[in-house]
């Protein structure tokens, strides 16, 4: 298997565990000042029971023996959930907050000096740049709704069962919305839920999906299947899969392929034009930083976003398979709203529907301007930088956390590693798995120290170094705290069991 060049390779390991490695490492990075971009919450704040971050005259905590370090930054390596406030967000989002006060409904139509767009045009100012993270045409994406609304609307359009075809394939450890999403459109359509095939790994002490396993399975099914639903990167394990490549197969045997972005958008380069891609749904707030719940977006490729009108030549060449609902529109049939109608008209209030061409057609309500706003924060990180600069430095620090992981003293470490070893095969995120039993004592442990990662019951914690923010420095911490929490968790799992 064809490996990516080790960037550790050479260095001895009291090189690799020393202090002086990790800040070097942070040194001689461009990209390490971007960490300075966000508010990186100290350990106080995160022990502080008030909201707001902690000062010092003003706060009791509950532990007093591991308190003398409140001022420290916390060790946040958990992105892949809830990615940390950039620090120009507050700013955009009081920007917002005064044009409303000060301007009321003018807010949406005018334009400010030093402000931000008109409300009205923000959906098209976030095209450019969102467009650039997931390799798409500015046309083909828009930032819209929510994860699982998102692949509600594109399944609804983009799932056309057939009495020959109406199988849908998803992975047996999907997320669990997608999960419930793809089984009420099965129900929604009056299909029994037996019509769901869940890919499931070949064996069962690794979540490891091998591309020619899921190849094989989606050849098994393709007489019946109508469509296959697959995450960009998996959320347990952190596998990437080969979208690329599965979506070629896909398209070889006629199944639309749609991709659950939520881990991979902004933490992996994306290619979803070039890839041909059908649709693709994610989430704004995990590896994009622009806050709890906020606003999504999906693509949809420019050959499903055409709209024509019924006399063209070109419409019956489009693909298009229905038209509007007037009959002199052909385009791609969707659950409508009133945000995804052509914008010249769309003040008129006369019910025809006129669909904006490519993926801003498929847009419903108007969108939160507080929440785009929250997204062109972070859009504005991202534009000074690239993905792919972002994923070599994303490629170095993963590749250091694995190694630093691997070296437990002279003893066997009570977890492995779940995610795959290839880099070429995972994102940021490395998935352990614990020794039966450990878990609780060792998350206790690490979080009254200030390290934040996040559990999948029952065993695993998923540790995930943003390459925005988090550093080499992060990672050493993150390491000399986690290992003694495994050695303490071991002992007092050993004491109980010799005292039973
Ligand atoms: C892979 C994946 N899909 C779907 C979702 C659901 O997202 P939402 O709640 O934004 O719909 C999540 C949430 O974390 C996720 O990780």
């Amino acid at each position: 298997m064809f490996r990516l060049p080790n960037p550790l390779e050479g260095v001895t390991d009291a090189e690799l565990c020393s202090e002086e490695f990790a800040q070097k490492q942070d040194e001689k990075d461009a990209l390490s000042r971007f960490r300075h971009e966000f508010i990186i919450p100290t350990k106080g704040d995160l022990r502080n029971k008030k909201y707001g971050p902690y000062r010092k005259q003003e706060v009791e905590f509950g532990n007093d023996a591991i308190e003398d370090d409140n001022d420290e930054e916390s060790i946040y390596l958990c992105g892949n959930s809830l990615g940390l406030q950039p620090r120009r967000t507050r700013e955009y989002v009081a920007r917002y907050l005064d044009t409303w006060a000060s301007k009321g409904v003018f807010g949406h139509f005018k334009s400010l000096e030093g402000g931000h767009p008109p409300w009205l045009h923000l959906d098209e100012a976030l095209k450019d740049q969102t467009s650039k993270i997931v390799g798409a045409l500015p046309s083909e994406v828009v930032v819209m709704e929510t994860l699982t609304a998102n692949l509600h609307l594109l399944m609804s359009s983009f799932y056309r069962p057939t009495l020959e075809r109406y199988r849908i394939i998803i992975e047996g450890k999907a997320f669990p919305s997608d999960h419930y999403a793809v089984e009420s459109q099965l129900v929604h359509h009056n299909i029994p839920t037996s019509a769901l095939i869940t890919i499931e790994p070949s064996s069962s002490s690794s979540p490891y999906l091998s591309t020619e396993h899921i190849l094989s399975v989606i050849s098994q099914h393709a007489a019946s299947t109508a469509l296959v639903l697959l995450p960009g990167i998996q959320f347990y394990s952190g596998q990437l899969l080969d979208i690329e490549l599965i979506t070629r197969h896909c398209r070889s045997l006629d199944i639309i392929v749609g991709w659950d972005l939520a881990h991979a958008v902004g933490n992996v380069p994306l290619k979803l034009h070039d890839w041909n891609v059908d649709f693709a749904a994610w989430c704004n707030y995990k590896y994009m930083n622009s806050g709890p719940g906020v606003i999504g977006g999906l693509f949809v490729h420019d050959r499903h976003g055409g709209v024509e009108t019924a006399d063209d030549p070109l419409a019956s060449q489009s693909g298009n398979p229905t038209n509007g609902s007037d009959g002199k529109l052909v385009y791609r049939p969707r659950l409508s709203g009133w945000w995804g109608s052509d914008k010249s008209s769309r003040f008129d209030m006369e019910n025809k529907f006129v669909p904006i061409p490519g993926a801003s057609g498929f847009q419903l309500s108007n969108p939160s301007a507080l929440d785009m706003t929250s997204v062109q924060a972070s859009l504005d990180i991202f534009a000074m930088t690239d993905m792919n600069a972002l994923r070599q430095r994303s490629l170095r620090l993963t590749a250091y956390l694995e190694a630093r992981l691997l070296r437990y003293g002279n003893g066997t470490p009570p977890y492995k590693i779940i995610t795959p070893v290839n880099p070429r095969e995972r994102g940021a995120q490395l998935s352990l798995l614990l020794n039966p039993g450990l878990l609780d004592h060792v998350l206790t442990y690490i979080e009254e120290r200030g390290v934040v990662v996040d559990e999948r019951k029952p065993d695993v914690l998923r540790v995930a170094p943003a390459p925005l923010y988090n550093s080499f420095w992060d990672i050493h911490r993150f390491i000399v705290v986690f290992q003694e929490a495994c050695r303490r968790a071991v002992a007092e799992t050993n004491d109980k069991a010799d005292s039973a």
